[in-house]
């Protein structure tokens, strides 16, 4: 069966978050990059085409599923921030946001009696427990390390190397 209107929709509105979701990381890559932190604005960028797939892989399902695919337009991200430690702090928020959001679509599913959206779905709710234990972590760390930003550099490099799980 294919998701009907209402669930067609909040998939489609889930999907422009996670392109918002891509350039906000984006943008913190970009900012990162501007302070001297090569490391954390490669992680940050391989975040960033995370994020990119994660909405790729709605774009597919709704496709897959009948369309039509609805793309929202999206706000500007922010671009400028007054520390790593308040970046990354965000960045946890993000992810925590992305939760409630995806949990209240496997909901909507249910209620709507859609199987396969529930189960499309399930690949979400355990790629977020992952993002949330990521960023929780890393801001840990930020703010073990205090002004030692160079140490967080370090940390990314063995944590999250490029080419690794980020
Ligand atoms: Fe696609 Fe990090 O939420």
């Amino acid at each position: 069966m294919t998701p009907d209107d209402a669930v067609r929709m909040a998939l489609c509105t889930q999907m422009g978050r996670e392109f918002a979701a891509h350039f906000q990381y984006l943008a913190m890559s970009a900012w990162l990059e501007d302070e001297g932190l090569p490391e954390l604005s490669g992680f940050f960028g391989r975040q960033a085409a995370e994020e990119h797939g994660h909405a790729m892989k709605i774009f597919r399902y709704v496709l897959d599923t009948g369309g039509p695919v609805a793309i929202p337009g999206q706000d500007a991200p922010v671009a400028s921030f007054e520390s790593v430690e308040a970046l990354v702090a965000a960045a946890l928020a993000q992810e925590e946001q992305v939760t409630r959001w995806i949990d209240e679509l496997v909901h909507l599913a249910r209620e709507h009696r859609d199987p396969a959206t529930e189960a499309f779905l399930q690949w979400y709710v355990t790629e977020q427990v992952e993002e949330v234990a990521t960023m929780t972590e890393l801001l840990q760390v930020v703010r073990r390390a205090g002004e030692s930003l160079l140490f967080v550099e370090d940390y990314v490099v063995r944590r999250h190397p490029a080419g690794g799980e980020a």
